[in-house]
């Protein structure tokens, strides 16, 4: 017996495994894995703040979800569903320190919340039904209450049957100024949306359809820019101009296009890049933002230049942008730029801890179930997360359709593409993965809670298209 002991002993000694297992290797790689994360945790270091501190000041709004008319083309109306009875809903602007409060009453026949989409928000201010707070009954009310971690671009929306209500018309902006950012002769906001009218102009009422399911989601006939259609936008020559893109459509991806105004993105997301990139083709899925810097020449005075939409070999016009007589002067001042955001190169040489199939199924309540890893939310595994650490996650497209993927909480950043190395120097809140694609992110959880992730094309999301990460 003893001696069956010491040949064991000396067996996996001498040959490194345990029942096959290799014991020497995994450990080594394990120890070298913890090391390249914890390398890539200090890389970070504070690229955004762990925590804020309130400067003391409240910004209080009233925000009102309640049924209304809007004029998309002059003398016809169409009924939707607004925030203060507008579409799109206020535009909340405070400065990074700032409290927000935002006192919110439901007048909708239906229930509903508010997601703050990309704050970093206290857990149980993040809106979500049967995560972190109940719907708000019609009728009822619920105040949210919070001090946002980050200066951007941010927007807001319903959290409750997400496709329609976001369709009907329920979005606004939370614009969250950085005191010590260079101040633009302009600060724009453009929330593109699409919408789907029937010849009535009223919105087309089923959502939710076999064919939306099938395909990618609920793609509209009718784009607005600011709820309206082809708006002309007023600049004066030499202004330079922040221009944030919001968008807020359902599922359909943007390609905007400026036509000879040429600009540089310095935010993605909400959050600034760690230098201007030229702005090319650069792609808007549901749920995403860019912030432009954008300089209208001298010589383009009196001219008026349409603003496309690229995304397919029929582009058509977003907005018009209308450039004065009287010329300004060009603020000169180098972009804001957020120097920490890290590379982690080293992040490819670690394994994955978690892969997500993004893939689908028949049944449900719409004929098909979307999901992650064959589990429709509801049915998926809360994926644990420690604070503070780095970790590595494969999103795989096992469909040919579009599914930009959305995390509540956390910003991440792209580590590959299809197996091949991509160097974006910016966070984000949302991918899109392409058809059949596979995509590799990198996060450090900052947040602690329990974060939804789900697809932001809004019909994939309510047939099952979701799980959540608990960060402790
Ligand atoms: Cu705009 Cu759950 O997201
Ligand atoms: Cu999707």
């Amino acid at each position: 017996m003893k001696n069956n002991i010491i040949i064991m002993i000396f067996w996996v000694l001498a040959m490194g495994t345990l029942f096959g297992k290799p014991i020497f290797a995994e450990s080594t790689k394990d120890i070298s894995a913890l090391k390249v994360k914890s390398e890539l945790v200090t890389e970070f270091h504070d690229a955004y703040k762990n925590e804020i501190i309130p400067n003391g000041k409240i910004r209080e709004f009233f925000i009102e979800a309640i049924p209304g008319e809007i004029e998309f083309v002059a003398g016809k109306k169409t009924k939707v569903w607004t925030y203060n009875g507008k579409v799109p809903g206020p535009e909340l602007r405070i400065q990074l320190g700032d409290t927000l409060k935002v006192n919110f009453k439901n007048s909708l026949p239906q229930s509903t919340t508010i997601h703050w989409h990309g704050v970093r928000v206290p857990n149980a201010m993040d809106g979500v039904p049967g995560i972190t707070q109940p719907p708000i009954p019609p009728g009822e009310s619920f105040a949210y209450e919070f001090t946002p971690k980050d200066a951007g671009t941010f927007w807001f929306h319903p959290h409750v049957r997400t496709s329609e209500q976001i369709e009907r018309g329920l979005y606004g902006t939370l614009i969250v100024e950085n005191p010590k950012e260079p101040q633009y002769d302009k600060d724009l906001v453009w929330i593109i949306d699409d919408w789907a009218i029937n010849q009535d102009f009223q919105i087309y009422p089923h959502f939710n359809t076999h064919h939306d399911l099938m395909h990618d989601g609920r793609w509209g006939n009718m784009v607005t820019v600011n709820g309206k259609t082809n708006p002309e936008i007023s600049v004066k020559p030499g202004e330079r101009i922040r221009l944030r893109l919001v968008n807020v459509a359902n599922a359909r991806i943007f390609r905007p296009f400026l036509g000879i105004l040429s600009a540089k993105v310095i935010a993605v997301d909400g959050m600034l890049a760690s230098a201007p990139i030229d702005f090319n083709g650069d792609l808007l899925a549901p749920g995403n933002r860019i912030d432009l810097d954008l300089t209208i020449r001298p010589s383009l005075k009196g001219t008026t230049i349409p603003v496309q939409d690229n995304l397919t070999n029929n582009p058509f016009l977003l907005a018009k942008i209308v450039v004065g007589e009287e010329r300004v002067n060009t603020s000169g001042f180098s972009a804001p730029a957020n120097l920490k955001v890290p590379e982690w190169s080293k992040a490819h040489q670690l394994p994955v801890d978690k892969e997500y199939r993004l893939n689908a199924r028949r049944g449900g309540d719409f004929g098909i179930e979307w999901t992650l890893n064959n589990k429709a939310f509801g049915e998926h595994k809360v994926l644990n997360l420690h604070h503070r650490q780095f970790y590595k996650i494969r999103l795989v497209n096992e469909s040919s359709r579009l599914h930009p993927m959305h995390l509540h909480g956390q910003f991440f950043k792209v580590l590959t593409r299809n197996g091949k190395s991509v160097t974006e120097n910016f966070f984000r809140d949302t991918v899109l993965v392409k058809g059949n694609e596979t995509i590799e992110i990198g996060l450090i959880a900052t947040d602690r809670g329990h974060w939804l992730t789900h697809c932001h094309v809004l019909e994939h999301a309510e047939a099952g298209m979701g799980t959540v990460l608990h960060v402790n």
